[in-house]
């Protein structure tokens, strides 16, 4: 039986974990849940799935505390998100955002295996995921894809890695159409249902960038080696070409559940309770270069990349704290891109070296969005 701490349980990764578990009651155990805010829908989690330790940052209420099932003891904060971990033997990080890094951290120093989900993560911690990769299980889409793929082929003859992405719903408007983008048509992704800050990232197409540092640290590659293509139907998640000239790609259904229960049962692969899809239900595949000038996260998370050190942290905090300004209403779309590329150019701090340094750069980035913010945009 395998024990399972979900943490970020309520929202859209942690919730269609659960949905698959549930499929597999006699192999997997949900030992512990953790969210943010102690919730209805956290509570009504822990009656589904009864598990020992439920956990939330926000304070519960005396009415909440005393509708928890019998058995399952309720911890607050960092002191519920250790015990979690310690009581699980794989851990599903699919906490949304920066509020991610802590749980990675802990759960790899544990000696845990990580059910990556959350990116931000996966970036910040370059030299931990990078001794800990053995120990790592990726479920974005494309990695647990470009996984599968590269078990099975050796470094050299690899020539480039391609990751796909949909192109968001802003793929066809014009730079003058993106300035009035809303908030509502920001958030309506034409092939994933997540949950918000990955959906903005995935229209700014911020979220590609970050996707290319991730495969960075995960897979040993050279930033050089690692590419987006966009393929608006989602349906090949990764590609690697040969130096041969040969093509892999791997492609699934527009579905989180596939990645998720690929990564709970690694190595063992599972017959899928969701139905199967035929190829001729995936076409048509097509690819399209990606407009640089339009997206220039890619070219932010590549500058990134490039500089490392601080700037790695201070590109995450920075689209963080950009991207809220926008759901705030703060700022135009395109202006989210502007002033992540402005912190950047300002950073003037050293690199980290712990994982305290890491989230203390986040939070200088953090700051210096909101004061390019005051200075200029409000
Ligand atoms: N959604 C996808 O299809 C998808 C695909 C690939 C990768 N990812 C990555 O997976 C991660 C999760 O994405 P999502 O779309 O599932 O996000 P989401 O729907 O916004 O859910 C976020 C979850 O994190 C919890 N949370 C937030 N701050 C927390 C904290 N400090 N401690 C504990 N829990 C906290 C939230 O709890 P509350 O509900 O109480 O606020 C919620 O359960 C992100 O890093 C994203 O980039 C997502």
């Amino acid at each position: 039986m395998l024990r399972l701490a979900v943490l970020g349980s309520t929202g859209s990764v942690g919730s269609q974990t659960l949905e698959v578990t549930e499929r597999f009651p006699d192999e997997i155990e949900v030992v512990a849940l953790v969210a943010r805010r102690a919730s209805d829908k956290l509570l009504s989690q822990a009656f589904r799935f009864r598990p020992k330790v439920v956990v939330s940052y926000e304070e519960p209420t005396k009415d909440w505390l005393s509708s928890l099932p019998k058995g399952t003891e309720y911890v607050n904060g960092d002191e519920g998100l250790k015990e979690a971990i310690r009581m699980a033997d794989r851990v599903m990080n699919a906490v949304s955002g920066v509020n991610g890094i802590k749980p990675a951290y802990m759960t790899l120093k544990e000696g845990k295996v990580l059910l990556a989900s959350n990116k931000e993560s996966l970036i910040c911690l370059g030299d931990l995921v990078r001794r800990s990769r053995d120990r790592i299980i990726p479920v974005d889409s494309e990695h647990n894809a470009l996984f599968q793929i590269l078990s099975k082929v050796s470094r050299d003859e690899i020539r480039f890695v391609y990751l796909t992405a949909s192109g968001g719903p802003f793929k066809d408007w014009t730079i003058e159409e993106m300035k009035r983008a809303t908030k509502d048509q920001a958030l309506n992704h034409p092939r994933w249902n997540m949950g918000s800050k990955i959906t903005v990232d995935s229209a700014t197409l911020m979220n590609k960038g970050f996707e290319m540092l991730e495969a960075v640290n995960l897979f040993d590659l050279d930033l050089d080696t690692v590419k987006v293509v966009i393929h608006p139907q989602s349906v090949v998640h990764g590609i690697v070409e040969l130096k041969d000239g040969t093509y892999i790609m791997h492609a699934s259904r527009t579905d989180m559940r596939i990645p998720i229960m690929h990564a709970l049962f690694y190595p063992e692969r599972k017959d899928s309770p969701f139905g199967r899809s035929d190829p001729v239900s995936l076409s048509p595949v097509e690819f399209e270069p990606v407009d640089t000038e339009k997206f220039r996260s890619i070219y932010l998370a590549r500058w990134a990349g490039e500089m490392g050190g601080a700037y790695i942290p201070v590109l995450v905090g920075a689209d963080e704290e950009a991207v809220k300004l926008f759901l705030e209403e703060k700022i135009g779309f395109l202006d989210i891109v502007d002033i992540v590329e402005k912190t950047l150019s300002e950073v003037n701090v050293p690199d980290p070296e712990s994982v305290e340094e890491i989230l203390e750069t986040i939070e200088w980035a953090r700051e210096k969005v909101r004061e390019i913010y005051g200075r200029e945009y409000a």
